[in-house]
């Protein structure tokens, strides 16, 4: 018997980078994970390399920025006898740009993804696991849930509110036994930050020297701190923001 064996885990974004590893983790804990990506490759990727690995995994394509989608999916589980005691919101995206120049569809793609969606799938498995009798939901904010940057309006808002999504349903739903926490990751070495350093809208050289650690994170890492938040040793842990960010936020200097 593993930790995490008997449960099921909702990661959703887990056809890379954090949401992968983070899949990767909680199988390797004996979960069954439900691996969501609007990326169909992307999510057979992970199951793939769960299966390799030993665990078990389902792929599930959805957009969790799409109510109805989100209720049908949950459906499927219903179905299934997969209602996941565990959630991990993670899929998000990046939004940068002068906010002079932001665009309606840029603030309303990054809201919708990045704030609409954990609301979503929060709301569907926190009545599942109300009816279970508890679970745990992870919600991946950002060193933005906690200090803001300019230039990234509609990610910093998102991330930001996600860290009070997080303190509001754990005081809400700790009489269900249902614990909720975020992971706030410092600059990880993803697509994600790949993206942005390459298209010329992150210097990665700056952002390195500025984290005390001198590195960016790895999204195991990431993974690591969202499995002991999944796990029953962090039962007495709800409504907290655990940043991993190589010391960024506690850094007030260059
Ligand atoms: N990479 C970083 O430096 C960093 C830092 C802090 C926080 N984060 C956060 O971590 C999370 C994951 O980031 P990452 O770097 O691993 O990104 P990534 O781009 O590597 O992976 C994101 C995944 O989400 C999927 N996705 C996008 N829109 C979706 C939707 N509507 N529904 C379902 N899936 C969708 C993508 O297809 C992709 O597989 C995000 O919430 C991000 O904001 C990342």
């Amino acid at each position: 018997m593993k930790i995490l064996s008997g449960r099921k885990a909702l990661v959703t974004g887990a056809g890379s980078g954090i949401g992968r590893e983070s899949a990767l983790a909680l199988a390797g804990a004996g979960a069954l994970v439900l691996v969501n990506d609007v990326s169909e490759t992307a999510a057979h990727g992970t199951c793939t390399a769960i299966a390799e690995a030993g665990g078990k995994a389902h792929s599930y394509i959805a957009s969790v920025a799409d109510p109805d989608a989100v209720r049908l999916l949950f459906e499927q589980f219903d179905a299934e006898g997969n209602a996941p005691d565990i959630l991990v919101n993670n899929a998000g995206v990046s939004g940068n740009a002068p906010t002079l120049e932001l665009t309606d569809a840029n603030w309303m793609r990054v809201i919708g993804i990045n704030l609409n969606g954990p609301f979503y799938c929060s709301r569907e498995a926190g009545l599942r696991m109300r009816a279970a009798g508890g679970g745990a939901i992870v919600n991946i904010g950002s060193i933005y849930s906690v200090v803001a940057a300019p230039q990234r309006l509609s990610y910093c808002t998102t991330k930001a509110a996600i860290g009070m999504m997080t303190k509001c349903l754990a005081l809400e739903w700790a009489e269900f036994g249902i614990r909720v926490n975020c992971v706030a990751p410092g600059y990880v070495d993803s697509a994600l930050t790949r993206e942005l350093a390459a298209t010329g809208r992150l210097d990665l050289a700056a952002v390195e020297r500025r984290i005390p650690q001198h590195r960016l994170g790895q999204a195991s890492e990431i993974a690591d701190a969202v499995l002991y938040l999944c796990e029953p040793r962090s039962m007495h842990i709800t409504g907290h923001i655990l940043t991993v960010d190589g010391g960024w936020t506690a850094n007030g200097y260059l």
